[in-house]
């Protein structure tokens, strides 16, 4: 089953292109983003909506994190996003013209399905299941249901499930521009080439293996680690810093960029590997400012960036470059380095990468 790969988690992190491709079939074969790729009753249902509330935990909750921003940005609804069980046990204040949006790639995270039965509890009566597994509990409890198809995963850190979520995610924002009427024709072929083109720049940022390898051997060594990212990338961050603590056990944070100043700079020396996620987007320049208040303080920077932007490496600072800029599904892209550099920082530290100590893939406990 494992053909070439040593463990499930390699297998599926290179399965993504695939994964991607049956996902980003199934929404350009439904017509793109027209409200039916959610099920039947979706154009009644989200032309109706005036805003999202994502519940998710875990790596669907950085999802969830990523597709706020696009939520926001392209359909112009307001969104929110909240951990699922932290959302359960609060007393929230329901609008039942929001959209409630699971997402769970096993379909069965018990906060989660607790956390949708709270909010239908509250009045909510319009709720999207993003999920993995078809027939599965939560999307059973869901009015609508957006399926990935990134086949089965195995290997305990979510990976080409991630990925597909934010596909399905991203899909949502643009069929919600679409019925608000803030989808020019032009700009949504624009997104339908985007999508096409994804798969084939994933592969491209997987080709990038061996370099990420020799990453991986200067971390393996280090007891922490810092994630910093801004805006959409931000998230990916917090997906970096999760996959590494989860498999390698080496205690990893992730914060924007832009808190540095306001206490996690004062962790840094020459013993902390500071990973950044810095794609050409509106705020190159001030991740690059952020980079160099690290720099000054000792901390060796390990950028991972795009074609676009114009860093360079030097004394210090480590430089691994995706081919192309992929504009607004940069996120995904720049998802597929963090995790190989998790993946290969765990292998050489000899840990058990597919079923990491105290983790169950699926959380169906409290
Ligand atoms: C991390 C990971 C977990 C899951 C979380 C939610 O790699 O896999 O954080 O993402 O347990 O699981 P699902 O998506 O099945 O609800």
């Amino acid at each position: 089953e494992l053909g070439p790969y040593r463990h499930f988690m390699q297998k599926e992190i290179h399965e993504q292109p695939r994964a991607l491709a049956d996902t980003i079939e199934a929404i350009i074969d439904a017509a793109a983003f027209e409200p039916a790729l959610f099920g039947k009753d979706a154009d009644d249902v989200l032309r109706e909506i005036e805003g999202v509330q994502i519940l998710a935990c875990g790596t669907s909750f950085y999802a969830g994190s990523v597709a706020r921003y696009w939520i926001e940005a392209i359909s112009g609804l307001p969104c929110t996003v909240e951990i699922a069980s932290e959302y359960r046990y609060r007393t929230a204040v329901a609008n039942p013209k929001h959209l409630i949006v699971t997402i769970s790639q096993s379909g069965e995270t018990l906060d989660t399905m607790e956390a949708l039965k709270y909010a239908k509890s509250l009045g909510h009566t319009r709720t999207l299941s993003i999920c993995n597994v078809p027939e599965s509990a939560i999307p059973r409890a869901s009015g609508l249901v957006f399926y990935t198809r990134a086949g089965a995963e195995i290997g305990v850190a979510s990976t080409k499930a991630f990925t597909t979520q934010l596909v399905g995610l991203f899909a949502l924002a643009v069929t919600l521009a679409k019925l608000n009427g803030r989808l020019p024709p032009e700009q949504e072929a624009g997104y339908i080439e985007d999508l096409r083109q994804l798969p084939g720049s994933v592969q491209h940022a997987l080709n990038l293996e061996p370099q990420i390898t020799s990453w991986a051997e200067k971390f393996t060594p280090k007891h922490h680690a810092l994630f910093l990212g801004r805006g959409v990338h931000y998230p990916i961050a917090l997906e970096g810093a999760l996959k590494l603590k989860e498999i390698s056990y080496i205690h990893a944070e992730a914060y924007p960029a832009g808190e540095l100043k306001h206490g996690p700079l004062a962790l840094v020396d020459d013993a902390m590997p500071v990973v950044v996620i810095a794609p050409k987007d509106a705020l190159l320049e001030k991740v690059k400012s952020n980079m160099q208040e690290v720099r000054a303080r000792g901390g060796e920077l390990f950028v991972f960036t795009d074609a676009d932007s114009n860093f360079s490496a030097s004394e210090g600072v480590h430089v691994i470059r995706t081919p192309r800029h992929v504009g607004v599904l940069s996120p995904i892209v720049h998802t597929i380095p963090v995790q190989m550099l998790a993946y290969h920082t765990a292998l050489a530290r000899g840990t058990d990468v597919d079923k990491p100590r105290n983790l169950a893939k699926s959380v169906t406990v409290e």
